[in-house]
């Protein structure tokens, strides 16, 4: 064993510091250090560092092995790519209690070849009763109630699972280790070990990561660079809406949006997402566009809100985004001052795209501006309208990609009209264009309709 003195280590970023400070001067989050022995010397030579691997033609690796395996699930198959990659690992981030182990056990319920559950944070009672009201009591799922690392890899190597289910990561501890359970170096050793067992045996290995509103014990973002995928589950834990994507994914794509509804008996995939994203839409409302998005494959049909209020002069204006970027409703605002002479100066902001999803394509420019014009004129925009379109500086309207799929998406729905992009395709039967080049004509357009 070597020697070991303290740091202070980052639990966002992983930085190690020499002194505790209030703020990681790595990646400037505030409140993160945490000290922890740093082992130096024969300790640390001493890991084990796997068999080594053979050098071969480029020619001659299987490619096969990287195809991914379908999970049964199809709205987590859509975020993957496809499925869960042979001798990958994917962490599945999350808030407390927003359904990571109910999505899992779903998942390894749906699994056709023998899986391994390891359960660090409920009893074996515990999960065996939810697995019955989920209908994942199957004789090929395995359950292991363990923290102990090694523990867990002689369960391995004894029951030969085909998938591996780690709940959670920060609940497992090598012993060997002088870092307490939960800590970034002991998330970190024990991530890195199911890594190479998962590289050793091309077994899919999937690992759980409580992320906390206050970055928490050994936040997943220090197991980022260790992994091959990083899912995040978000939500509203009183709402039933539960979006999955891809933070990181070194087989695919990342911009694929999974939909969930968490009812009675578990976690429900919604293929038909539009619909539910417009449900508790009310219309004839000022303040309000939808914009028939497109979040990776999958168009979308998504409200955004907009309120302005007039301030007192002299009253500082403030600019509040939700689920858009601050920074372009800034740009946004800076454009329909300047293009359409309505006077936003004076008055306070809201803007937000209902139901948590993130609109951060160009292409909901033109939805934020027609909502913020319709909240400053108190005038509600048509319930069957849909508009699209990127907004430049001066004024012009771009094209956003993919338009007849947004507009079919629109017409499935039964929106009736769209204000558009000039040079917009032609849209499925029953839908109306307003092709527009520049938003003062967007805004004249809704004048007409
Ligand atoms: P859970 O999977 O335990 O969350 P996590 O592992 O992310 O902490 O989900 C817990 C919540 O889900 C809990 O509040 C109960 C709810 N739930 C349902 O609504 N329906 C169900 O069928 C199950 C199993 C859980
Ligand atoms: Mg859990």
């Amino acid at each position: 064993m070597g020697k070991s003195r303290v740091v202070y280590r980052c639990t966002q970023c992983g930085a190690a510091q020499p002194k505790w400070a209030g703020q990681c001067s790595t990646c400037l989050e505030w409140n993160t250090l945490v000290d922890e022995p740093e082992v130096t010397g024969a300790a640390a030579a001493a890991r084990p560092a796997g068999p080594a691997a053979v050098a071969r033609p480029i020619g001659e690796v299987d490619a096969g092995v990287a195809a991914p395996r379908p999970t049964g699930l199809p709205e987590l198959d859509r975020v993957l790519g496809g499925g869960l990659v042979a001798g990958s690992v994917t962490l599945l981030g999350g808030e407390p209690g927003i359904g990571k182990s109910t999505l899992l056990l779903q998942l390894l319920a749906q699994w056709p070849q023998r899986t391994l559950y390891v359960t660090g944070e409920e009893s074996a009672q515990q999960v065996r009763l939810r697995a019955e009201r989920l209908g994942a009591v199957r004789p090929d799922l395995w359950l292991l109630p363990e923290t102990s690392l090694p523990h867990v890899l002689a369960a391995v190597a004894a029951v030969q699972p085909s998938l591996l289910v780690v709940d959670s990561i920060q609940t497992i501890a090598d012993p060997d280790l002088p870092s307490a359970p939960g800590s970034v170096a002991q998330v970190r050793a024990c991530a890195h070990r199911f890594v190479a067992l998962a590289k050793e045996h091309g077994l899919p290995v999937v690992l759980v990561g409580h992320v906390t509103k206050e970055g928490g014990l050994a936040g997943p973002r220090v197991l980022e660079h260790v992994v091959d995928t990083v899912l995040s589950f978000e939500g509203d834990r009183h709402h039933a809406l539960r979006l999955l994507r891809a933070v990181k994914h070194r087989f695919g794509a990342t911009d694929e949006l999974g939909v969930f509804e968490m009812a009675g008996q578990g976690l429900l995939g919604v293929p038909d997402a539009s619909s539910l994203f417009l449900t508790d839409r009310r219309t004839g409302v000022a303040g309000s566009a939808v914009v028939p998005t497109l979040q990776g494959q999958r168009p979308l049909l998504v409200e955004v809100q907009a309120l302005t209020n007039r301030l007192s002069p002299g009253v500082p204006p403030r600019r509040s985004a939700q689920g858009l970027d601050g920074g372009r409703l800034a740009l946004l605002l800076a454009v329909l001052e300047r293009r359409t002479r309505l006077d936003l100066s004076t008055h306070e902001v809201f803007a937000s795209a209902v139901g948590g999803v993130r609109l951060t394509e160009p292409g909901a420019d033109l939805a934020v501006c027609l909502a913020l014009v319709s909240a400053l004129t108190d005038q509600p925009l048509p319930a069957d309208l849909v508009v699209f379109g990127e907004v430049g500086l001066a004024g012009e309207l771009r094209q956003a990609a993919h338009a007849p799929r947004r507009l079919a998406e629109a017409a499935r729905l039964g929106f009736r009209r769209a204000v558009v992009p000039a040079n917009s395709p032609d849209g499925p039967p029953g839908l109306r264009l307003s092709r527009v080049a520049t938003l003062a004509e967007a805004v004249a357009a809704l004048a007409v309709h």
